[in-house]
């Protein structure tokens, strides 16, 4: 999944930080979801009525995550610095957060338009995992900054032209 770019485009780091920002406000409007999940069957509500600030950014997130994914494809990105098990840890690391933050919001989405109560339990099993992965990903990103002095957290804030 990497191309010979020295750093990410403009457009990317906008969508990285957009993403991060969506996919953290829906992990912590999460409460109550179940509750109204459950009303929300009971009462047999249909359409976009009941809508929360958590499905609301859970959704966006998922929106910008589509878009972040075509950009990526067409742009490409740098190669991870480090060495080779580090570089291989990051491109996977990488690949999982791109899987998770796709099926995190979609699974929520499943179960809370179709009503399918049984695949909450995968949706907030997945929204953990996410949430558990881009902590280690925070942590690898400032290891980076403060221990091997790479620049790695840079290339997140200051974009590249190639
Ligand atoms: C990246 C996006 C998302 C993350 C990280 C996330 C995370 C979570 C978490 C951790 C829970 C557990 C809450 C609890 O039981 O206390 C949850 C519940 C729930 N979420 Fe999401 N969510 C996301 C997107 C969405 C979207 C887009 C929707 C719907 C459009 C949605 C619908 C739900 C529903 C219905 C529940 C209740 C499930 C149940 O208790 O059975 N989520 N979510
Ligand atoms: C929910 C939160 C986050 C998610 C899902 C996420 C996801 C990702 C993904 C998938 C990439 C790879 C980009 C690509 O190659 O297309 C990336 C890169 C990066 N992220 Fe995050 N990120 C999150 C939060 C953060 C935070 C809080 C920081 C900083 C402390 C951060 C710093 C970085 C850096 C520095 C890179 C570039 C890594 C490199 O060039 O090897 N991210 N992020």
């Amino acid at each position: 999944m990497s191309t010979e770019r020295t750093g990410y485009s403009g457009l990317q780091i906008a969508l990285h930080w957009i993403v991060a920002i969506l996919i953290f406000g829906a992990w912590f409007t999460h409460e109550g979801m179940g509750r109204a999940l459950r009303q929300r069957i009971e009462q047999d509500l249909t359409g976009f009525d009941g809508a929360t600030l958590h499905t609301m950014m859970g959704g966006a997130a998922f929106a910008f995550v589509i878009v972040r994914l075509i950009v990526r494809l067409r742009t490409g990105a740098p190669e991870p610095h480090g060495p080779p098990m580090v570089q291989l840890a990051a491109t996977w690391g990488h690949r999982l957060l791109y899987t998770l933050m796709i099926l995190a919001p979609l699974l929520g989405a499943i179960t809370w338009y179709g009503k399918v109560e049984a695949l909450g339990e995968i949706h907030e099993l997945v929204g953990q995992a996410l949430m558990l992965v881009a902590i280690g990903h925070l942590l690898m990103a400032m290891l980076h900054q403060a221990l091997w002095l790479d620049g790695t957290l840079m290339r997140m804030f200051s974009p590249s032209k190639e």
